[in-house]
């Protein structure tokens, strides 16, 4: 029998995703309340060093090859860098992103690359000024692209950017977004939002789907199903090439066939991945959940801060972590159910916990 991350319906989580923070200093309407949520006390934080230790467990004895920090937001830990360090320390060739907003990342990319960051993902969904404050309901698009320069600057690439769309109010941007991304180098990926909104505003009609993105990202660029193995990866990929009318210049509209650079499609609710997801999470808390759309949590604060019981090695203690881990995992949804419930039946509850307190 497997000592893995299994669950009841085989599949086998690899890709660990711990959120540091529940906190953000933005308040993307997806995922935030404009007054922001009831932020966790700082004592119930993981601290650097327990997260070290969940890393240690996860690679050593649950097969974790892959480590991603989230929030809420990462770079509003002050200790970021002293977590990106200790992990890399102990696993040289472990894989460590985050996936942030950016905002300030320009001051520490370089220190974060030092500490063993391997790559990072930013979220992006508006080039105008306007609209990105509407959505964020903060005026920071400037601080977010000297970000997203930083980390290029420093090596932490491939940068990818993940852009949501939302009908009428960032949707005509896909085009341009694309156009952004492909003259810097960049890989972007459009998202299919999700119900994980803390106002539970989501609706079906709202939701601008994979079909639709694909449809007007053709009416300006050719695409074609990117040739690598998707390997249960969140986004489908297309290469992009010059179309009808892409915009010349910056040296988009190469004559060869070479394509311009790829998007990515993250289709999660109108074509679903779930059968092949690879993905464990912890919460800024130590809360392990199975799924995004879980309905049940395995706690782990309490093994790590409780005294050793008598007897007790710390050994056996990481042993007593990955058994919780491990039972946490075999309960694992097999999919989300939006699909199931027709989207919008009332047969989907939406999860307690809105995106930025699970970790993105
Ligand atoms: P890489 O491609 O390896 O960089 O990772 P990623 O795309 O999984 O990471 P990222 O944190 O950038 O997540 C991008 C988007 O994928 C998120 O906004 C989610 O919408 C979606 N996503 C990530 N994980 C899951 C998941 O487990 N389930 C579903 N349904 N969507 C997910
Ligand atoms: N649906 C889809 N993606 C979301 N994100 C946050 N909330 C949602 C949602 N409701 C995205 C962010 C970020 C990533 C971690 O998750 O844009 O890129
Ligand atoms: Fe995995 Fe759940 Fe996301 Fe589906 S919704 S891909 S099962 S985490």
């Amino acid at each position: 029998p497997s000592r893995g991350l299994v669950d009841r319906f085989g599949r086998r989580a690899t890709d660990l995703r711990i959120s540091l923070t529940d906190k953000c200093n933005l308040r993307c309407t997806y995922c935030m309340p404009a007054a922001g949520m009831q932020w966790l006390p700082q004592p119930d934080l993981l601290t650097a060093a327990e997260i070290h230790r969940l890393v240690r467990v996860g690679v050593e004895q649950l097969g974790v090859r892959e480590l991603r920090l989230t929030g809420g937001e990462p770079l509003i830990r002050p200790d970021l860098e002293e977590i990106v360090r200790g992990v890399r320390r102990q696993h040289p060739g472990l894989p460590i992103s985050i996936t942030t907003n950016a905002i300030g990342l320009d001051r520490r990319a370089r220190g974060l690359k030092d500490a063993g960051l391997s790559r990072v993902n930013v979220s992006l969904d508006s080039l105008d000024p306007e609209t990105f404050r509407h959505l964020a309901r903060r005026d920071r698009l400037g601080d977010v692209i000297e970000g997203i320069e930083g980390a290029v600057a420093a090596g932490l690439g491939p940068v990818k950017l993940n852009a949501v769309l939302m009908r009428g109010i960032n949707d005509a941007e896909a085009p341009g977004l694309l156009t952004w991304a492909l003259e810097r180098g960049l890989s972007l990926r459009f998202i299919e939002q999700m119900p994980l909104d803390a106002d539970h505003g989501w609706t079906r009609d709202g939701m601008v789907t994979a079909q639709e993105i694909r449809e007007m990202l053709s009416t300006r660029f050719t695409l074609s199903p990117h040739p690598a193995e998707r390997d249960g990866a969140p986004a489908e990929l297309w290469d992009v090439r010059a179309g009808p009318g892409t915009p010349s210049g910056r040296g988009l509209s190469g004559s060869d066939d070479r394509p311009l650079g790829t998007v990515g499609i993250i289709a999660s609710v109108t074509e679903p991945f779930c059968g092949d997801c690879k993905r464990t999470r912890i919460t800024a808390e130590g809360e392990v959940r199975s799924c995004l759309f879980s309905h049940e949590e395995f706690g782990l604060r309490d093994l790590l801060r409780d005294p050793l019981e008598t007897g007790e090695s710390e050994t056996d203690r990481d042993h007593r972590i990955a058994d919780r881990w491990r039972a946490a995992m075999w309960i694992k949804p097999a999919a989300h159910g939006m699909d199931h419930a027709g989207l919008d039946s009332t047969d989907f509850v939406q999860p307690e916990r809105s995106m930025s307190a699970i970790g993105g």
